[in-house]
């Protein structure tokens, strides 16, 4: 493909930081970069506590479990969004109760929540989708009136804001994925940032097997080895160097993908007061078929495309359900076009010319 959707960028840094790692030895889930990675991501995000493990969905799985989630549980989070969400939900014998979103944003927000929530509902796990957070503040105020706790499901939100506070800020618990096409990476990796120093105690021991504190080999809870290597987390810190530049130039692809394909396409509303990390340039055509079309033609000029997630109710182990319509509708039209920062503004304008060709605008 001459345009991937993604393409990560490693550079001397991330390779002089891993050769650290490789010379030293010090490359299995100890070392200095772990602590230093958690320490740079916490004072980012804005919290206390940032915990790294193997991926974003092990994050989502032990931020559930220190919620206190478990059998008989509901959790209520968007039918759109990433199936890891959900998924982490069940991991912990819980159920995850499936709420339509917002035709405009493609976020969940009050007005879906409210018919979901039963006297099982224990949570809210919000998913700022593509990089842009709900509008959070009711569903906070809601929360604490029906005393839930919220799990932000930030995966694709790292740096972006939402009322001066950043992604994973935002509920009781935030997670974080630093999968090969996030904003930064670590190649597999995720972390699970709050500011509440119970649930990161908890976190902390059921990372790393369950081990109590103060006894070696006795483990006081049934615990997994969910642990980050120091290798990851080096690659991690090497990134963190760059975020801010990273995320300057997403803003800038992402204005100029608008300018030119907003005529014909819908972008996603940016919430009020947010400010998107833009993780996935997405997009809606104004019909399924259009969007096929789309796609295919952009596939034979070499530009890779990925359409929407399907909802998460259409999957065989979920159960079906007929009233998430929006859902249906923004899974069936929107794709994501070639995303990372290293995109010159000529290649998003030859990706803008070609996209225009295939839907039969004029270019
Ligand atoms: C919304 C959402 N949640 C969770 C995850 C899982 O993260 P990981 O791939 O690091 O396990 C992803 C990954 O893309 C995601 O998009």
């Amino acid at each position: 493909m001459k345009y991937p959707i993604y393409l990560p960028e490693i550079t001397t840094r991330e390779k002089e930081l891993v050769l650290e790692c490789l010379d030293s030895t010090w490359i299995s889930s100890r070392g200095r970069f772990i602590e230093e990675f958690e320490r740079r991501v916490a004072e980012y995000v804005g919290v206390r506590h940032a915990i790294a493990v193997m991926n974003g969905t092990v994050a989502l799985h032990l931020a559930v479990l220190a919620a206190g989630i478990g059998p008989g549980d509901e959790v209520i989070l968007p039918d759109f969004t990433y199936i890891a969400s959900a998924n982490a939900v069940r991991y912990a014998g819980a159920v995850p109760v499936l709420a339509d979103v917002d035709p405009e944003t493609w976020n969940m927000g009050v007005e879906q929540i409210l018919p979901c929530l039963t006297p099982r509902t224990k949570a809210i796990m919000t998913v700022d989708v593509y990089g842009m957070p709900p509008d959070m503040d009711p569903i906070l105020k809601l929360a604490r009136q029906r005393d839930l706790v919220v799990i932000e499901d930030a995966a694709e939100s790292l740096g972006a804001e939402y009322r001066n506070r950043r992604a994973g800020n935002l509920g009781n618990i935030g997670v974080l994925s630093f999968f090969g096409n996030k904003t930064i990476t670590t190649g597999e990796g995720g972390m699970v940032v709050t500011d509440d120093d119970h649930s990161a105690g908890v976190i902390r021991q059921l990372r790393n097997q369950g081990n109590s504190e103060t006894t070696r080999y006795f483990h006081d809870l049934l615990g997994f080895n969910y642990r980050m290597t120091n290798i990851q987390a080096a690659i991690g810190c090497a990134q963190m160097e760059r975020l801010n530049r990273i995320l300057e130039r997403k803003r800038e692809i992402q204005d100029l993908y608008r300018e030119n394909l907003e005529e014909w396409f819908t972008f996603q509303r940016i919430e009020e007061g947010c400010r998107s990390s833009h993780w996935m340039v997405s997009l809606m055509a104004r019909d399924a078929g259009t969007r096929e079309r789309v796609m295919l033609g952009l596939n034979r000029a070499g530009i890779e495309t990925r359409p929407f997630f399907l909802p998460v109710h259409s999957m065989p182990f979920y159960p079906s359900q007929e009233d998430s319509p929006v859902t249906v509708d923004i899974s069936s039209r929107g794709f994501n076009l070639p995303s990372y920062h290293l995109l010159r503004d000529e290649d998003v304008l030859e990706i803008c010319k070609e996209v225009r060709i295939c839907a039969g605008a004029t270019s």
